[in-house]
């Protein structure tokens, strides 16, 4: 059935092309969840997977270019408290508490297993840095505690409802809620990237949750219908290309 618009109910039924999604963009989407998002998937294909989100990240400069979006965003504030959520690796904070000399970093992530992989690294004994388990949807920290969180190339990860929590959680405990993730491409476009990547699914993790991770992006209009339904009041910029990545500024109003 088609997705009936704005009702808190429906949500979870947005397509993720939005609900103004064509025909074929709504063919393009999965609920079959990433290796990243299963329990009975070994942890070692899990690492798998990050390790080469660490490395591609390192490689094309996204670790770079998203902390240079989050410094931005933050310019005037003098000793910035930095949330990262779904730090995954942890690459990202490490380029923010590299690249400002007085920004507090709280470092999370909600599995265990790369927060211990995290917290054993030199985060873990970083003076700036605290490593912690946290679910981006039920954040555990009190209201405005952070100048900024960020939340990159995770938000896909999330159902409807869930990112939409992700918005009212991310506005209340920070003055900026900055979300980096994976663009949408118009669906002619987004089917022929598909195409390319589908061989090798089977035998390369990260390419199998990377076609996942395409087929789950939101699209412009999704973000914006999530943050709406998390509170109509909540500011949404948003910024990025076709085939770059989508960046998302979320703010409380007033
Ligand atoms: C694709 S990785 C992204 C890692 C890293 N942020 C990067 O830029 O490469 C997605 C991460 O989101 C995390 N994640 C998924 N659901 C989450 C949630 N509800 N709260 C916090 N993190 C979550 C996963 O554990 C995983 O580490």
């Amino acid at each position: 059935m088609a997705y009936m618009a704005a009702d808190s109910t429906d949500i979870d039924r947005m397509p993720r092309g939005g609900p103004d999604a064509s025909c074929l963009d709504r063919l393009l989407e999965t609920d079959r969840p990433e290796y990243l998002d299963r329990d009975d998937v070994d942890d070692g294909v899990k690492r798998s997977v990050i390790r080469a989100l660490e490395w591609t990240g390192e490689f094309f400069g996204n670790h770079d270019k998203f902390a240079a979006t989050a410094l931005d965003l933050i310019a005037g504030v003098p000793d910035p408290k930095i949330l990262e959520l779904g730090a995954g690796h942890g690459q990202v904070s490490r380029k923010l508490l590299e690249n400002h000399p007085t920004a507090q970093l709280t470092v999370t992530d909600i599995n265990p297993v790369s927060v211990a992989n995290i917290a054993a690294g030199e985060l873990g004994s970083h003076p700036r840095a605290v490593v912690r388990e946290m679910d981006a949807t039920a954040i555990d920290a009190p209201d405005k505690s952070f100048d900024l969180a960020i939340f990159a190339l995770s938000f896909h990860h999330l159902r409807p409802a869930a990112a939409s929590r992700v918005f009212a959680e991310g506005t209340r405990v920070a003055d900026q809620l900055l979300i980096i993730d994976l663009p949408r491409p118009p669906a002619p476009l987004h089917l022929v990237r598909l195409a390319t990547m589908l061989p090798f699914a089977p035998v390369v993790p990260f390419v199998h949750d990377g076609i996942i991770s395409s087929l789950r992006s939101y699209s412009p209009s999704a973000l914006r219908r999530l943050a709406r339904h998390a509170d109509p009041s909540i500011e949404v910029e948003l910024r990025g290309g076709l085939m770059t990545p989508q960046v998302v500024i979320a703010r409380a109003a007033g």
